[in-house]
């Protein structure tokens, strides 16, 4: 009976620390949130990840908590999905070992994301653990035997890799691992500064004008929106030469979850100011729900401890089992 059938199994980990912004909300959370109604999910604060770019070690459990809490008052409810810390299931770092010893310096150097986040740096002096950052993303993955990884594009690369790890690994020692396919997420989603349509709404951008926090308040919202920069014309349309409109209505569209070119429709002859009035109620009331949720979560600090407790202690048994399948393999 189809009560019976086995889930898809979806794995996906969360690198980012602390604050998150209404990019990564549009951008991923809300992707997990719908996610969590159909698939068998293990979502894990990726903290051994994160601690290969500089942080502040005081600092850093509570960004992982904060993160934790976020993903909560998004949506992601812990009965359905195992959300856990990376470091909590140490499988994941045993396994990576493993596959350490099949993965060969030549591809890892052709990775992307090392290049482009060892760059500025020293090659001496570039950390190892960001050079060998994804195999610990392969073993993250493998260990829980998924049929999908929901990534970013520019996670993709890491996926494949996961994916060359997994065969090689099965070819010479046996099948121990199911081979997973990366589940890229709409690049429409991908949402723009606000202050400059060609960069990402990014935490590191120069400007707080530039993003929009999920803790934003409304005088804040209200004020950045209105800021935003805009393209030449008056008509509130998107296009390829129309970049900060098409960022402003695909905002405006994923709140609203209606096609963006409703959106245009609605607001044909109307002035920005209007548009944008209506697009600062539009997130404030997005996010309105979200805060108060945050903000009971942050009065109950131990509820996100008591999540993440429960989820390694149901994730642990699952990732031991394909490890120790790995180590007899
Ligand atoms: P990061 O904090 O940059 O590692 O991003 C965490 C997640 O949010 C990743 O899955 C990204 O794809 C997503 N994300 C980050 N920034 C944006 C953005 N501006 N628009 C859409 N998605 C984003
Ligand atoms: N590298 C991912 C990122 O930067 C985070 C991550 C770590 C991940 N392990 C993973 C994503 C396993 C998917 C599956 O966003």
């Amino acid at each position: 009976s189809t009560a019976m059938a086995k889930k898809i199994t979806l794995v996906s980990g969360i690198r980012s620390s602390g604050e998150l912004l209404l990019g990564n909300y549009l951008g991923a959370l809300k992707q997990f949130v719908e996610l969590q109604e159909s698939y068998d999910c293990y979502i894990f604060l990726a903290d051994l990840h994160a601690i290969t770019t500089p942080y502040a070690p005081k600092e850093f459990p509570e960004q992982v908590r904060a993160v934790a809490r976020t993903y909560l008052a998004c949506g992601l409810d812990p009965s359905r999905v195992t959300l856990f810390r990376q470091s909590d299931v140490s499988a994941h770092v045993e396994l990576s070992w493993l596959l350490n010893t099949i993965a060969t310096m030549g591809e890892l150097n052709r990775m992307t994301q090392f290049k482009e986040k060892s760059e500025d740096q020293k090659r001496e002096s570039v950390n190892a653990g960001l050079f060998d950052y994804p195999v610990l993303m392969a073993a993250d993955i493998l260990l829980y035997q998924p049929d999908v990884v929901p990534v970013g594009e520019d996670q993709k690369q890491h996926v494949e890799l996961t994916r060359d790890l997994a065969g090689r690994f099965n070819q010479r020692f046996g099948k121990t691992f199911a081979i997973p396919k990366p589940l890229i997420r709409d690049e429409g989603a991908r949402i723009k500064a606000l202050d400059d349509p060609a960069k990402k709404m990014s935490k590191s951008a120069a400007s707080a004008n530039s993003y929009i926090a999920i803790g934003d308040d409304s005088d804040a919202i209200r004020n950045k929106i209105s800021r935003a920069v805009t393209d030449s014309g008056s008509e509130i349309t998107s296009g390829t030469d129309k970049p900060a409109l098409t960022n402003l209505l695909t905002i405006f569209s994923q709140l609203e979850e209606v096609p963006l070119k409703e959106i245009e429709q609605r607001y044909a002859g109307k002035s920005y100011k209007e548009f944008k009035d209506d697009l600062a109620d539009m997130i404030i009331a997005a996010l309105k729900p979200i805060q108060q949720t945050l903000a009971e979560l942050e009065a109950k600090p131990d509820y996100v401890d008591d999540v993440l407790a429960k989820g390694a202690a149901k994730a642990r048994p699952v990732a031991e089992q394909t490890l120790v399948a790995a180590k007899r393999a």
